[in-house]
């Protein structure tokens, strides 16, 4: 795991620009793991201004929210192309997203898992971290085993969450998420957080036991992961003399 720590999260951000569009400009055709949530939004925004090309790519969103239609204002559909589909070139039909008002939810997920695998494989997976360590929706508890599926939300996310909702009794019970299993599958997992609000989860997630208690631990049976971190979702980690000299000492042929 490489853990980059940053001055801000704007700095933060860039690294992890820097590193998508790298991904975008040698492989075109690409399979980008998309996020959402307030951390990506930067990003998102920094991907647009870099005017990249979008057509040949594929995407996989995370998550949605269950009975929540495409068209509802706070759906993860209406997210992604508010904040990064419509501002670029990427082709509607190759950008997945779940379906929350599928009738047959296990057969949706069943098939989502499918067309990651017929996409050839995710090869960047970005992700955020809740305040509890979950990864895409895969609350405390989830089997780090997990493929896509329905979950239900913990009274801590769905507080989280009620400032896109306006209150916290709007904010959807279900959910369909991509599994621990599933994001543990992709090339290369990218995660960022900012805010003294993610510290603690991040710190257990790069430097605590691998738990279910804290599903971002499983990242560290990845081969792969960058961690993009500003000072502060940094300040409860113990090594961080040590990831600084990493990166700033990286090899040339280690650069990303
Ligand atoms: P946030 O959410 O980016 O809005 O903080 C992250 C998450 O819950 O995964």
């Amino acid at each position: 795991m490489e853990i980059i720590i940053q001055p801000t999260a704007e700095a933060a951000t860039s690294v992890a620009a820097g590193l998508v569009a790298g991904i975008i400009r040698e492989k075109p055709a690409a399979v980008l793991g998309l996020a959402t949530g307030n951390t990506p939004l930067m990003l998102y925004h920094e991907l647009v201004a870099m005017k990249l090309d979008w057509s040949k790519l594929t995407t996989f969103n995370l998550d949605e929210y269950v009975g929540i239609s495409p068209q509802h204002p706070r759906s993860y559909h209406c997210f992604m192309w508010d904040n990064l589909f419509q501002h670029v070139n990427v082709s509607i039909k190759n950008a997945n997203i779940l379906d929350g008002m599928a009738k047959n939810i296990p057969a949706s997920c069943e098939n989502y898992e499918r067309k990651i695998f017929s996409a050839g494989g995710i090869d960047l997976q970005l992700l955020g971290i809740g305040t509890d360590g979950h990864i895409g929706f895969n609350e405390q508890t989830s089997s780090l085993a997990s493929r896509t599926r329905i979950k239900t939300l913990t009274p801590q996310t769905r507080k989280d969450n009620a400032r896109f909702f306006g209150s916290e009794d709007k904010v959807p019970h279900h959910v369909v998420t991509m599994g621990i299993g599933t994001i543990l599958e992709t090339r290369h997992c990218l995660l960022l957080a900012f805010g003294k609000n993610k510290a603690r989860a991040v710190a257990e997630a790069v430097e605590g036991p691998i738990t279910s208690m804290n599903p971002a631990s499983a990242l560290q049976m990845h081969p792969k992961v960058t961690v993009c971190l500003d000072e502060a979702a940094a300040s409860e980690l113990k090594l961080t003399g040590y990831y600084r000299w990493v990166y700033d000492n990286k090899p040339d042929w280690q650069k990303l």
